[in-house]
């Protein structure tokens, strides 16, 4: 007899691993659910655990999955490494495995996306990545999302992103690639996007332009989006203030935009830095909505993960 190896499971790990349908459905699922239409699958977490690691602080991640976890009828269980065996060398392979026995999905946000790979290997429940150091897919969710709540769908439209190509740049062109978007990404020559993961975008027929000229990018933009000069395990913040300068987003560069275009960012935020004040907290700026879709994004990512 042949013996029946168990489904894998269905992780979120990033944009560019799942099909667009795949992604639509956890949106559509995510707007449904904020909207209140209640339905069978609305408790998809009853009686479940959620563990999330971090290795790194949250205050959006960490408090959007616990609610959304609750909200779901389930509950989280928040795991800092200095806390753990992890922190003490026991493998990513074995906590997995254990963590496997106890739990029904694992988040995790880590220094580095081999970690979350390998986690993700030798799990047996769904793993969904929280942000590494090349991406953070989750955010992308709750910015399509937000985008659209806000102008309409946004296959065919323009982004544009203003300053350094960390993880969430990469992760918008994974986005671009998946919902049928034009993005250009003004960053300086040291910090594109990985050429790989321009690569990959092209082969996909991706329509991506990168360039240091800002004001080109932004021009007739539908959406200006920025993220941290330094982020979390950058240690060079003084050269990264030195390049990125020219990439504030402020008044100035918002006008060139179309007049409905929106500000985005993922938060946290430093005025006077990546953004001015002025945009951050003015009429364009739909960033404090980006940061409440979190919640509806990941009650659609975790539904899809446990269905
Ligand atoms: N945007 C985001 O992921 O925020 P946190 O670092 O607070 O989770
Ligand atoms: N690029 C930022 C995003 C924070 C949510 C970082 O990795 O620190």
């Amino acid at each position: 007899m042949t013996e029946l190896k168990p489904p894998r499971p269905k992780h979120f790990l990033d944009l560019d691993r799942l099909d667009t349908a795949e992604l639509r459905g956890m949106l559509d699922n995510a707007h449904r659910m904020k909207r209140g239409e209640s339905g069978t699958g609305d408790k998809p977490l009853a009686g479940k655990t959620l563990a999330m690691i971090f290795e790194k602080p949250s205050t959006r991640t960490r408090v959007s999955f616990e609610v959304a976890a609750t909200q779901l009828g389930g509950h989280a269980v928040v795991l800092e490494p200095s806390g753990t065996q992890l922190g003490r060398g026991e493998t990513v392979a074995d906590t997995a495995r254990v963590l496997s026995r106890y739990v029904d999905a694992i988040m995790i946000r880590t220094t580095k996306e081999s970690i979350l790979l390998e986690l993700a290997e030798h799990a047996t429940v769904p793993v969904i990545n929280g942000l590494t150091d090349v991406t953070h897919p989750c955010q992308l969710m709750a910015d399509v999302m937000t985008f659209e709540e806000h102008l309409g769908p946004i296959e065919g439209r323009v982004v544009t992103w203003s300053g350094d190509g960390n993880n969430m740049a990469t992760s918008w062109i994974h986005a671009a690639v998946r919902f049928n978007f034009e993005l250009r990404l003004a960053c300086p020559e040291m910090l594109r996007p990985p050429q790989a993961v321009l690569d990959w975008a092209a082969a996909e027929g991706g329509r991506i332009v990168v360039s240091s000229d800002v004001d080109a990018m932004v021009k007739d933009t539908d959406a200006v989006v920025t993220d941290t000069w330094v982020s979390m395990g950058d240690d060079d913040g003084e050269s990264r203030h030195n390049m990125l300068r020219a990439y504030q987003v402020d008044d100035r560069l918002m006008a060139l935009a179309k007049p409905e275009a929106i500000f985005m960012h993922c938060l946290p935020a430093h005025r006077g830095d990546e953004v001015t004040a002025s945009v951050i907290d003015g009429p364009q700026s739909v960033v404090w909505d980006e940061a409440e879709n979190r919640l509806h994004a990941q009650k659609g990512i975790l539904t899809w993960c446990l269905s």
